[in-house]
């Protein structure tokens, strides 16, 4: 896939009506106030929004939240989303009642260069997940060019993500273009040597990472629930911990096709096991090969931390996706921990994939030790598995 992509600063966006796409997926409180718990992803949009109001466009945002189906569910309107940036941008966001009605229309054609506009949830409209084509063409009837910054989306094909950029001239953002560079130039011409750290609890859902990786990193660590399904295709016993059965052979042609390919693969040595998944469990360290029943294992244990940091201590890059343990109870936070302090360390280029690895990085406050911290989730993942990205196909070529 070709990630050189035209950005907004290759076409003339002055007194232009654009309309850009933002991933204002933020996170809501659970109790319906319309609190905004994390507000990351409003302020990463800020650069473009600016750039583009600096060069006099009038700007129609747009981006989903959440998943309505297709529905007006109150409770996902973007209006809180309009209220925080108005704030950070220091001027009135006005917000549409619907995303291609009336309303939306009305103050599309009445807005003025300088004036930013934030259309409702694109997922209120049942068109928008089947990338409907009569949709994607009310979205672009409201302006001129179309801009995405909407990294965290651009795997889905949807009609404001992808389907837009078939009426429209489509670049990137500032926000695209840095993921791009950073995540797309680690995968295709990396500082090496490159070390890929992959957690979390299923190797079901890292298989195309994995894959992927393989053909580019010279290490791959192995952590999270997922390792025990490795130790288990190893004749391990691993006692109650986290095991896909269906994916043992799977896990033993990764650790073959590492080993024919000359790639390191690291599998936790130790484990910390706990006697139930629980804050307050026991615990004890254990060979990760010889977990007792009625144990299971929720962090890498004190041996394997010290291999995995000694394998960061000399990277030119490190490219991490996937906590190494159970990091929301404290008790089993210190693998991902260590890791994430070893990162913070190293000269290497620090690439967190979103999702969890991005949150136990911010909650365990070494954010700003890292090179980057992706925006996207699914997207990043996505990306590191080296599929194609329908939201950057769909942009004009540089
Ligand atoms: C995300 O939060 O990863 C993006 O906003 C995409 O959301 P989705 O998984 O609901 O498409």
């Amino acid at each position: 896939m070709n990630y050189n992509k035209k950005t907004v600063k290759d076409i003339d966006v002055a007194g232009k009506k654009v309309l850009l796409r933002c991933d204002f997926n933020v996170p809501m409180a659970k109790d319906g106030s319309g609190v905004i718990t994390d507000d990351k992803r409003i302020r990463a949009a800020l650069p473009t929004i600016q750039y583009l109001l600096e060069q006099n466009a009038a700007v129609v945002a747009c981006s989903h939240l959440g998943k309505p189906k297709g529905e007006v569910k109150p409770e996902l309107s973007l209006k809180p989303v309009a209220a925080r940036l108005s704030e950070l941008l220091g001027r009135t966001v006005i917000m549409a009642a619907d995303v291609v009605g009336p309303d939306a229309q009305a103050k599309a054609a009445a807005l003025q260069p300088g004036q930013v506009l934030l259309l409702e949830n694109t997922r209120f409209e049942k068109g928008e997940t089947k990338n409907d084509p009569e949709l994607a063409k009310q979205l672009a009837a409201m302006a001129d060019v179309y801009v995405s910054d909407a990294f965290g989306a651009v795997h889905r094909a949807h009609a404001s993500t992808a389907g837009v950029a078939d009426h429209l001239p489509a670049v990137s953002g500032f926000l695209i273009q840095k993921e791009l560079e950073i995540i797309g130039g680690a995968l295709a011409n990396p500082k090496r040597p490159l070390v890929a750290i992959l957690g979390g609890s299923k190797v079901s859902s890292k298989i195309g990472v994995i894959n992927n990786l393989l053909e580019i990193a010279d290490t791959i660590i192995i952590g999270g629930g997922m390792a025990y399904t490795f130790a288990a295709a190893q004749g391990g016993k691993v006692g109650d911990s986290l095991l896909e059965e269906d994916w043992k052979d799977y896990a033993n042609e990764m650790v073959q096709k590492a080993a024919a390919k000359g790639v390191k693969l690291l599998l936790p040595v130790d484990t910390v096991a706990a006697n139930a998944f629980a804050a307050d469990a026991q615990s004890q360290v254990v060979k990760t090969s010889e977990i007792p029943d009625g144990w299971q294992g929720l962090d890498i244990g004190p041996e394997s931390v010290a291999l995995y940091c000694d394998a960061v201590k000399d990277a030119g890059t490190v490219i991490w996706n996937g906590p190494m343990g159970v990091f929301e109870f404290p008790a089993f936070a210190k693998g991902t921990e260590a890791v994430a302090e070893a990162l913070s360390q190293t000269s290497a280029i620090t690439i967190i994939g979103g999702g969890d690895s991005a949150a136990a990085v911010q909650q365990l406050g070494y954010a700003e030790k890292m090179t980057h911290i992706s925006t996207g989730g699914g997207a990043s993942l996505e990306f590191m598995e080296g599929k194609e990205l329908p939201g950057v196909a769909c942009l004009l070529d540089a």
